[in-house]
């Protein structure tokens, strides 16, 4: 007989006394988590500040969280070196630019990719790296930019250079029951390529917006049938191996304050060779010359050849950060990869049966979540809205106040992602298309109404450090909502919550 996530969460109450014994309980249900103990040390020797603090940091897809000595060991390195801009010739200059091709060295070794096939480009965020494929992919009147409803606004964007160069826009649309897409329809819209064109394919390894997990297996079908692969994996990468070495997407994007929390500042592209040789840069910028002339007014771009990552690294790279990126890459492969993803699956699992049990007493849910129930082929971000006992979505502005005086770290809003957004909460081709009427004098209190009240979710996602009594301390959070009508929660003078906190 098939177990359904009902009988095995059963509606129970939350509260701090009873902890442990759910601790006992989840235990038993997921065995594999104890497996992953390493992340309670870890946790206490150099994440402390959480617990000092008293905070349930539940925004990872957000950002990550950086360890102490990931501080310590860069910190360090800065006080006890001299280093130069990297574009110089000099000692100071050499010793930099010698960080900074071993943290390249690394960000390869990180995701298997060979040398021989893929570049590394720094970039300031998977947003920068999305960009330069963007402006730079060559598409002509006829080519084709095909993307999953999921995507993240930044590759979104990419619609807008397509379309001023005359290339074909289309949508692949998800499904309202699981957010993941009809692979008839992929296989439909594969075949739409254009032969002997440039025909680009954007899908995110994981959506932001509800964990889903899409097949890598599209990168080798999409390449059969003559499209270039963008596989976003700037909230994948974060909880999951991407192995370069098996699956060969054109270009992916990806933010490292992402995986491991510092420094912010710096993403990097990854581009198979063959592909970024397509692409046609709209401009120059320092360090991505050969030659310039301002009398003839002519340049010499860097491209081909062993010079290839330069002519897409603009300016002088951050380069006092970049040594950061092999320090935290090394941490996150001393954790290992696989037991951050064991643990987030774990404590994924749990919240997805716990927030889907929960109910009113007279028997509605309380949760209502986007997206898959599972944790097959989905990621530890959980996309959702509460209900009261008469079936009505709790604000979430009030959410997120009531959140923070709990100080419960998490996300409302669209999340940047309005494809998933717009599915979840039925919103109608024609109701988004009374934000862009031209002389709807209303238009902007619209578009605020359906952005902040129509379309508005709630976003928790578990990561590195994630524990138990995080999952436990927001369920009992959750468990507050119980049989409340909305009226009923209390605005939240958050200025006041956080003045009242202390420095
Ligand atoms: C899937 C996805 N793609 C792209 C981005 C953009 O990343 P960034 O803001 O670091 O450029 C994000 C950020 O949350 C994301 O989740």
């Amino acid at each position: 007989m098939q177990i359904s996530d009902d009988d095995i969460y059963q509606t129970t109450d939350y509260s701090p006394e009873q902890m442990d014994t759910a601790f006992a309980e989840f235990n038993r249900i997921q065995p594999e988590y104890e497996t992953t103990h390493i992340l309670d040390k870890l946790r206490e020797i150099e994440y402390g500040r959480l617990d000092w603090q008293d905070q349930i940091y539940l925004d990872y897809t957000g950002g990550g969280l950086y360890a102490d000595s990931q501080l310590q060991k860069h910190v360090n390195l800065l006080r006890c070196n001299v280093f130069g801009n990297p574009h110089s010739q000099n000692p100071t200059s050499s010793a930099m630019t010698h960080l900074v091709e071993r943290a390249r060295k690394c960000v390869f070794r990180f995701f298997r990719a060979s040398p021989d096939e893929y570049v590394v480009i720094f970039t300031p965020n998977a947003t920068g790296g999305l960009k330069l494929v963007g402006e730079a992919y060559p598409f002509t009147p006829g080519d084709h930019f095909l993307l999953t409803a999921d995507n993240h606004n930044s590759v979104n964007g990419i619609r807008v250079f397509a379309g001023k160069k005359g290339a074909k826009v289309t949508y692949l649309p998800v499904r309202l029951q699981d957010l993941r897409v009809d692979e008839d329809e992929l296989e439909r819209l594969l075949d739409q390529a254009r032969p002997d064109g440039h025909n680009l394919f954007a899908y995110p390894a994981q959506s932001n917006f509800s964990g889903v997990q899409h097949p890598l297996d599209w990168i080798d079908r999409a390449h059969d049938k003559g499209w270039n692969v963008l596989l976003d994996c700037a909230a994948f990468v974060p909880t999951n191996r991407l192995d370069l070495s098996k699956c060969h997407p054109d270009f992916v994007p990806i933010s490292f304050y992402k995986i491991f929390g510092y420094p912010t500042g710096i993403g990097c592209l990854l581009a198979r060779k063959d592909a970024l040789n397509k692409l046609q840069r709209p401009w120059f910028a320092g360090g991505t010359i050969a030659i310039v002339s301002t009398q003839d007014e002519k340049w010499y771009c860097l491209h081909k050849g062993k010079d290839v990552y330069e002519a897409f690294e603009d300016g002088t790279v951050n380069y006092l950060n970049i040594p950061a990126v092999e320090i935290g890459l090394r941490h996150i492969d001393r954790i290992g990869m696989e037991t951050i993803h064991e643990r987030v699956r774990c404590l994924t699992g749990w919240l997805l049966g716990n927030m889907h049990a929960i109910k009113h007493r007279n028997g509605r849910h309380i949760v209502k979540i986007y997206g898959p129930r599972g944790t097959e082929k989905r990621g530890g971000t959980i996309a959702f809205n509460l209900s009261d006992a008469k079936g009505r979505s709790f604000d979430c502005g009030w959410v997120q106040d009531l959140a923070s005086k709990a100080k419960i770290s998490l996300r409302t809003g669209c999340f940047c992602n309005p494809g998933d957004g717009e599915v979840s909460h039925n919103i109608t081709r024609e109701r988004m298309a009374e934000c862009f009427e031209g002389n709807n004098r209303n238009q902007e209190g619209t578009c605020k109404l359906i952005r902040d009240k129509e379309m508005a979710s709630i976003r928790i996602s578990v990561g590195l450090v994630s524990n138990f009594p995080d999952v436990y301390r927001f369920m009992c959070f959750v468990n507050d909502f119980r049989d409340k009508v909305a009226e009923q929660i209390p605005r939240v003078d958050i200025s006041r919550v956080l003045r009242d906190r202390g420095p």
